[in-house]
């Protein structure tokens, strides 16, 4: 009896133990690092004017802190600015978030400190994970809204760049246990997604005397890939844009504390050694 139990508890382990560790989520891509360079972030500007803010907010932006990224005053209204705000205004979503809510399913949150919060969840730049956001959104005929994402499984959100992107094919390998009549029989099953968003399983081979852990692995092909190089281009513009909202002075406060470490250290040597002169006669 007891024997049996604790064969039942060792084989639900074995399935279940390493099944869950498979789940962990999507590696995160490294985004480029474009926190200075002002033309990246002036592209990522206009990209996220024209194309997030239909439907998420950055309410703690006003449109004329965007000079600091060299743009004018004149070039944010002639370009950038939605017929009706100010420069001074705030970066206010176009669409209503209770209706929002009706059409997506969910709020879309707003993306003023978006970068930082995610950096804070999972240790790794929140502009990583952005980035790859923004460029693992697939096709998918079971969602509500036919499209789905590597990192954010199931998301609410549409693929907005779905024309810059172009079509993309998903294959995924999976190796997991599959559990008859008491005895498990791992498998490796290939799943190819096509750019129409149907899934198909291609193979699915049982794998002899396998020892390893249950794993999934996902590779996404951008069938055009001169669209994708431009695309991936613009992704890390706009993540990177995402990046300086979130904290748009930490240009300055990277090189100020750099100015506080040489004062420090300069301030140490005259103490140490005022220090050594006062002392003199006493010793
Ligand atoms: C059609 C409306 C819509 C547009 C346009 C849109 N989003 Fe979203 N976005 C959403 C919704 C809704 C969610 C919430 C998804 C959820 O929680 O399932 C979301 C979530 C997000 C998230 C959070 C993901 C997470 O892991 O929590 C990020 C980041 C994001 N959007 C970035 C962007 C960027 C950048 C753009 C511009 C390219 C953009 N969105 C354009 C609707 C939109």
């Amino acid at each position: 009896m007891i024997k049996k139990f604790l064969g039942a508890l060792i084989l639900m382990f074995a399935v279940s133990g390493p099944a869950m560790s498979a789940s962990a989520g999507y590696a995160w891509d490294r985004a480029p690092e474009r926190i200075t360079d002002l033309a990246a972030l002036q592209n990522g500007a206009k990209l996220f004017v024209n194309y997030c803010l239909n439907c998420h907010s950055a309410s703690s932006l006003r449109y004329n802190k965007l000079t600091d990224l060299g743009l004018t005053q004149k070039e944010i209204e002639e370009n950038l600015l939605f017929t009706g705000d100010k420069v001074g205004d705030l970066m206010h979503v176009a669409m209503r978030p209770a209706d929002a809510k009706l059409w997506l399913g969910v709020a879309p949150p707003d993306l003023s400190v978006m970068a930082r919060a995610k950096a804070a969840n999972l240790g790794q730049p929140g502009t990583d994970y952005i980035y790859t956001y923004l460029r693992t959104f697939y096709r998918d005929v079971t969602t509500p809204l036919g499209w789905n994402n590597l990192v954010f499984p199931n998301a609410g959100m549409p693929h907005v760049f779905w024309e810059q992107s172009g079509p993309t094919e998903l294959t995924t390998v999976e190796v997991h246990p599959v559990e008859k009549d008491g005895q498990v029989q791992w498998f490796k099953t290939t799943t190819v997604v096509d750019s129409d968003g149907f899934s198909s399983v291609v193979s699915d081979e049982p794998l002899a005397d396998y020892k390893g852990h249950a794993s999934i692995e996902h590779n996404l092909k951008y069938l055009d890939s001169a669209k994708e190089v431009e695309f991936s281009n613009n992704m890390a513009d706009l993540s990177a844009f995402l990046g300086w909202m979130s904290e748009p002075d930490q240009q300055f406060r990277k090189q100020l504390g750099t100015w506080v470490l040489l004062f420090l250290a300069v301030f140490f040597v005259i103490a140490w050694r005022l220090n050594k002169s006062y002392w003199k006669h006493v010793k």
